[in-house]
């Protein structure tokens, strides 16, 4: 989009919010969040910006290149050989990439699923990924289908999301004279915000993280983490669900160094903490309390498997075993070894983002955590 239609753009949503502001008064920052990222038309996700790549706001591990893909793929592969009738189903699939390049080696490695299901809050990615996945080949193309709500039927198989559950609405909170209030959002001529009480059941939420925290400090959590991940794994009979984001382990995320929290927002590549500025145009996104996603597997009566960074899961999967001849194309040699470089060094995006995993009536060790297995820091 042009920089001028992006401002309108992004003027049209600021008025979507202020008139729910004035109509029904303050809103919490995560309804804020929500709005701003999934307001059907208009939101981050939810409108035709490019948001991936190099002409958008932020690339993704799917989108460098396929190693990340072929990994993850050896993973499933290892799952889905084993179960009956397996499928996969992908949440948050962005511009389908992932999708396209897992079903290529799910094929080379001769062990497809039955289905492969996206689901997909957004409209215009929706859109994408079905012009994406229109070029492969018909026997790959023909297992993928849309569902707009989680299955409603038991399954076998396997659950993925990459950087999706940063992308989840989270409140705001602050610790202050002994108490945690809620950040709230109203309307001054521009977006405001002002720090209210949290209603119970949130505030019973970051009660039970028993958090010690100083005075000011302030962060952030995903509210009803435990009944979202419910809604996508209570149908699965038996299979594995993994997670990769960037985030950390509860006493890391809620460090007291880290008293500003972890919300940020990307808009063209630049990081910032404006997220009352580019309403609507900017990706905004918090880091992942990985305990608490534990926590949720376990309320859901999922077991929890494995947390690992991402770098030693794509190791323990060989992806050093995709980098291609290095004699006869040195070429794609060159950009494979660089590709994986970015998913794994320590100052790129291997340390940074971990991978967690949740079975159900699966008791076989998952590859991806044969190297190492970080269970104990949660
Ligand atoms: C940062 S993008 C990541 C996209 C893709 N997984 C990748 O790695 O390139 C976040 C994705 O999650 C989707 N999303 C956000 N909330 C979701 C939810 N509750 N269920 C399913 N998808 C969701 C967004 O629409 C978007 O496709």
């Amino acid at each position: 989009m042009p920089q001028s239609d992006l401002e309108q753009h992004s003027l049209a949503l600021q008025k979507i919010i202020k008139d729910k502001i004035e109509k029904t008064g303050s809103i919490s920052f995560a309804q804020f969040m929500h709005m701003a990222l999934y307001q059907p038309g208009f939101g981050y996700y939810s409108s035709g910006n490019h948001k991936f790549g190099k002409e958008g706001d932020f690339v993704t591990a799917p989108e460098l290149g396929d190693l990340f893909a072929k990994s993850m793929a050896s993973q499933f592969s290892q799952v889905i050989h084993t179960i009956q009738s397996p499928i996969i189903l992908e949440l948050g699939a962005g511009t389908g990439q992932f999708a396209c390049d897992c079903l290529l080696e799910l094929e080379n490695l001769n062990n497809l699923p039955e289905k492969y299901y996206i689901l997909e809050v957004s409209a215009d990615l929706q859109q994408r990924q079905v012009q994406k996945i229109k070029s492969l080949p018909k026997k790959l193309s023909q297992l993928v289908e849309w569902i707009s709500q989680p299955l409603t039927q038991q399954f076998n198989g396997v659950v993925f999301a990459n950087e999706v559950v940063d992308a989840l609405p989270v409140e705001v909170f602050r610790y202050h004279d002994n108490e945690f209030q809620q950040m709230r959002v109203t309307w001054n001529d521009s977006f405001k915000k002002t720090w209210g009480e949290f209603p119970e059941n949130l505030l019973k939420q970051i009660k039970d993280k028993n958090l010690q925290l100083i005075e000011g400090y302030t962060s952030e959590f995903i509210p009803h983490l435990d009944s979202w991940l419910n809604s996508i794994t209570q149908n699965l009979n038996q299979g594995v669900v993994i997670f990769v984001d960037y985030g950390y382990e509860r006493n890391a995320y809620y460090h007291p160094q880290r008293s500003d929290g972890t919300l940020i927002c990307f808009y063209q590549h630049q990081a910032n903490f404006d997220y009352f500025s580019n309403v609507g145009i900017q990706d905004m996104t918090a880091f992942v309390d990985f305990t608490a996603l534990a926590e949720a597997a376990d309320s859901c009566g999922l077991e929890v498997d494995g947390f690992t960074t991402q770098a030693h899961f794509l190791m323990s999967l060989g992806i050093q075993n995709h980098l291609g001849d290095s004699q006869n194309d040195y070429k794609s040699y060159y950009q494979n070894t660089t590709e994986m470089k970015k998913l794994t060094m320590p100052n790129e995006t291997g340390e940074k983002f971990k991978v967690m995993a949740f079975s159900k009536n699966y008791a076989d060790e998952l590859v991806g955590f044969s190297i190492s297995n970080q269970l104990h820091l949660l």
